[in-house]
């Protein structure tokens, strides 16, 4: 099964224009620099989509967003459609990821609404999953993220037009990650569970990334996997250095 491995960059609400162009600029020039096996993505917030985009020119980098609405327009103060995103040039959303969840409530019905308004407007999603500690002190990590999959991905979810991001929310910014096995478990077990939800083809097929502290020093154990399909990078993103780097250690 050939699925093209994925380094993708969350800005989360880090960048303004001038510091936030000069990384997608670095970022372009290192893609650029040499042959490249992986696919690339950078998520800065929405006030510089459109500048990033016009530094990413001529570079094999995708442009993608970290949220949208499920509407296409209209009454819905301060919301972004995913319309707008296809708009300014996005290819990718992220839609469920932790941050999101945890501080603006986000239900796993509420991300699938919004994967199925993105999908129409032919954006591809990265649809964000996994425990918090105490979920994983409890042995829950399999359950939750399963109940997250069948939860968040639309039934209609292809291995075109979406990309899983397993994120255990303890690992997010802490320097802590599971062992490779782990994250190996948990991977092999979306799969199986996808497989429920959109098919074995697909799911064979579809993109599975980790996320949460990758390092350039971690980038190869994690990300060299047999069901571990790339990498969502949150602050190691910030520096186009240690974000090219995991990607040279992942082999992309
Ligand atoms: P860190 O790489 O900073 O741990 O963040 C991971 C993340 O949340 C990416 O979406």
């Amino acid at each position: 099964m050939v699925r093209k491995m994925m380094i993708a960059g969350n800005w989360k609400m880090n960048g303004l224009s001038t510091d936030g162009v000069a990384l997608a600029k670095e970022v372009a020039a290192a893609v650029k620099a040499k042959k490249r096996v992986c696919e690339f993505a950078v998520c800065p917030p929405f006030t510089i989509l459109a500048a990033v985009k016009k530094a990413l020119r001529g570079a094999k980098v995708a442009l993608g967003a970290q949220d949208c609405h499920f509407d296409e327009k209209g009454a819905h103060t301060g919301d972004i459609s995913p319309l707008m995103l296809a708009d300014v040039g996005c290819a990718y959303v992220i839609l469920g990821h932790s941050e999101r969840r945890a501080d603006h409530g986000e239900s796993n019905e509420l991300v699938c609404r919004k994967a199925e308004a993105a999908h129409k407007a032919g954006l591809k999603t990265i649809i964000c999953i996994g425990e918090t500690l105490a979920q994983r002190e409890r042995g829950e990590t399999i359950d939750v993220c399963s109940e997250q999959i069948l939860g968040s991905v639309p039934a209609t979810a292809t291995a075109a037009d979406t990309v899983i991001a397993y994120e255990p929310v303890w690992a997010i910014g802490t320097g802590k990650t599971p062992t490779a096995q782990d994250v190996e478990d948990v991977h092999a077990a979306v799969r199986k569970v996808l497989a429920k939800k959109i098919g074995k083809a697909q799911a064979g097929k579809m993109r599975i990334l980790y996320g949460g502290s990758v390092k350039p020093a971690n980038a190869k154990e994690l990300l060299n996997l047999p069901d571990v399909d790339g990498a969502l990078v949150g602050g190691a993103s910030l520096k186009a250095a240690d974000f090219m780097a995991i990607a040279d250690n992942a082999g992309c």
